[in-house]
């Protein structure tokens, strides 16, 4: 299968006289079509993971494979937008023309729910709103992978919600390969096919999330006893 491939990855960083090592030897499987989530605890190296990932900084031993076609897009934790350039703008930002039709970045800014906002500034923008034109943007450059660093950490409980659903259906209608950090074990497990729990610089545990049919309801007895089998590994 097409994906990304982290073999034996190792990452430090040199802070005055000291190193602090960071990733210590991750080896992990991303397949495409698929969100993989890697969850763990503030300062666990998932942001350092998720750079090396997607081609930010470099490993500085160890391995990254991309099986495929080798393109990523970014989502912050913030929504990064340019404040000088409407949502189509932003959303088209450094793309030529030819690279993608008109047609297709009306139907991507439908999938963000924002027809009708195309010649809005971000100032005229609610957060959610602002969040959803930073997921059009990455899935505007036609990724191979989105990388998404908790995206939706900074939004009010209800936007957040709501935004987890937009990202599966965009996901599943989109067919998109994501990996995506948090660090809320809800948020994973909503949103997850796989689960992917870091500690200390290595992969603590991996799990394979149910398929369900619909929605998930994490009050069903086999989310709940998975929520307990990722408490106690964290
Ligand atoms: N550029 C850098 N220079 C020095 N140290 C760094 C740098 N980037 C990250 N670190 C250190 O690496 C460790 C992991 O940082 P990282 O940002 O990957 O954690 P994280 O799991 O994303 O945490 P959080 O959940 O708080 O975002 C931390 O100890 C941090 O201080
Ligand atoms: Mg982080």
């Amino acid at each position: 299968m097409a994906g990304i491939e982290l073999i034996n990855v190792h990452k430090q960083y040199r802070v005055e006289d000291r190193t602090v090592p960071v990733l210590r030897g991750i080896g992990l499987q991303i397949p495409e079509r698929q969100i993989t989530v890697i969850l763990g605890r503030s300062g666990c190296g998932k942001t350092t993971l998720l750079r090396l990932t997607g081609g930010l900084e470099e490993a500085d031993a160890g391995e990254i494979r991309y099986e495929g076609p080798h393109r990523t897009a970014f989502v912050f934790q913030e929504p990064r937008l340019m404040p000088w350039l409407t949502v189509w703008g932003n959303v088209t930002f450094g793309l030529e023309k030819r690279e993608i039709s008109r047609k297709k970045v009306e139907d991507i800014i439908a999938t963000v729910g924002l027809t009708g906002f195309e010649k809005a500034y971000p100032s005229q923008l609610s957060g959610g709103m602002q969040q959803r034109t930073a997921i059009a943007r990455a899935l505007a450059y036609q990724p191979s992978f989105i990388m998404m660093d908790e995206p939706f950490a900074a939004l009010d409980y209800f936007t957040r919600e709501q935004m987890q659903r937009e990202l599966l259906r965009v996901q599943q209608k989109q067919g998109s390969s994501i990996l995506f950090v948090t660090h809320s074990i809800d948020e994973a497990l909503i949103l997850g096919h796989r689960i992917v729990v870091i500690e200390n610089g290595l992969v603590k545990a991996e799990y394979r999330v149910p398929e369900s049919a619909g929605d998930r309801n994490l009050l069903d007895d086999t989310f709940i006893s998975l929520k307990r089998d990722i408490i106690k590994s964290l």
